[in-house]
């Protein structure tokens, strides 16, 4: 099977890179912007014309949360005409369609655990073209998977480990807000999940969570990463309100995971012993 990876120098696409080697069955075709600009589709539409993919993996998106606040053309142009232009090359194409998106969907004031079939209630720029940018997927296509996941984090590009290990290197004492509750990804584990699901080609199409298991605050998470790797640095909880940010922060991101274990029989791995195997890989 040929399968597109697009955004494919970021987290995600860099992990799936990485676990390649593992499924010599696949011919992958690695592209970031530079060689597939998912915005642009004559571009998309000649690349699937030409290469006829079985799969498209969509790992591209502005992911600036708090920039997206104000580079909203661009954002918007990324997360909702990009998986829209997908999703129309892909049903021209007969290629399935794996898109990623985000707990940020949600954001529904409930305090439930949510599952594929719970309210969603955007709240600013990037959680909005999210959600706008999975239903151009449902209207472009059939042969569509969606991957809502949340915190991701990986050896690669940036994220919160990087940035707690960073400070926590430099700085006495930090304070991390403590009521922001959800789980961790570890981007491999998404990426073995998402390889998984292509292995099994069994089409069960549809609206799937993913993340690690557990359910922990952000406060929570920085301690353990100081835990693992023995970091003098106090860590303080402090509620969100002291900690503004541009765009609004889902209070509760708490995800049921049961869907995509039963349909695909997928093994999440608890979210400490992926912390685990992050940070041995990160010198
Ligand atoms: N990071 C999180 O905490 C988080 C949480 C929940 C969901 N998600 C979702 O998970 C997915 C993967 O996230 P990630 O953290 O791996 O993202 P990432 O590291 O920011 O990678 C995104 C990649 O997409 C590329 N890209 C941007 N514009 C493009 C375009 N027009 N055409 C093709 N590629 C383009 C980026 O290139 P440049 O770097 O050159 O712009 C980058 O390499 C995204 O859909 C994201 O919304 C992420």
């Amino acid at each position: 099977m040929k399968i597109l990876i697009t955004g494919a120098n970021g987290q995600l696409g860099t992990s799936i890179q990485s676990l390649s080697l593992w499924y010599p069955e696949f011919d992958f075709i690695f592209t970031d912007v530079a060689q597939l600009d998912i915005t642009k589709l004559e571009q998309v539409k000649a690349f699937f014309s030409l290469h006829k993919p079985d799969y498209c993996v969509n790992a591209a998106a502005y992911t600036q949360v708090d920039k997206a606040e104000e580079d909203i053309a661009l954002n918007n142009l990324i997360n909702i005409t990009g998986p829209k232009n997908l999703a129309i090359a892909s049903n021209q194409y007969n290629s399935k369609l794996i898109h990623i998106s985000s707990d940020y969907v949600y954001n529904n004031d409930s305090k439930d655990i949510m599952n594929e079939d719970s309210p969603t209630l955007p709240k600013g720029v990037y959680a909005e073209s999210k959600l706008k940018g999975e239903i151009e997927v449902q209207d472009g296509t059939e042969q569509y998977y969606i991957i809502r996941t949340s915190w991701l984090y990986s050896e690669y590009g940036n994220n919160f480990v990087k940035t707690m290990l960073s400070l926590g290197n430099k700085l006495e004492s930090i304070r991390v807000v403590d009521d922001q509750i959800g789980s961790p990804t570890y981007a491999t584990d998404l990426a073995e999940a998402i390889l998984q699901i292509i292995t099994l080609n069994n089409d069960k199409y549809g609206l799937y969570n993913y993340s690690n298991e557990g359910f922990i605050s952000w406060y929570d998470f920085a301690v353990e990463i100081f835990k693992i790797r023995n970091i003098d640095c106090k860590v303080s909880p402090i509620p969100s309100a002291d900690y503004p940010t541009k765009a609004p922060r889902p209070l509760n991101s708490r995800m049921s995971k049961e869907k995509i274990s039963s349909v695909f029989g997928i093994k999440i791995p608890g979210w400490k012993s992926s912390l685990e195997d992050c940070l041995r890989k990160i010198h």
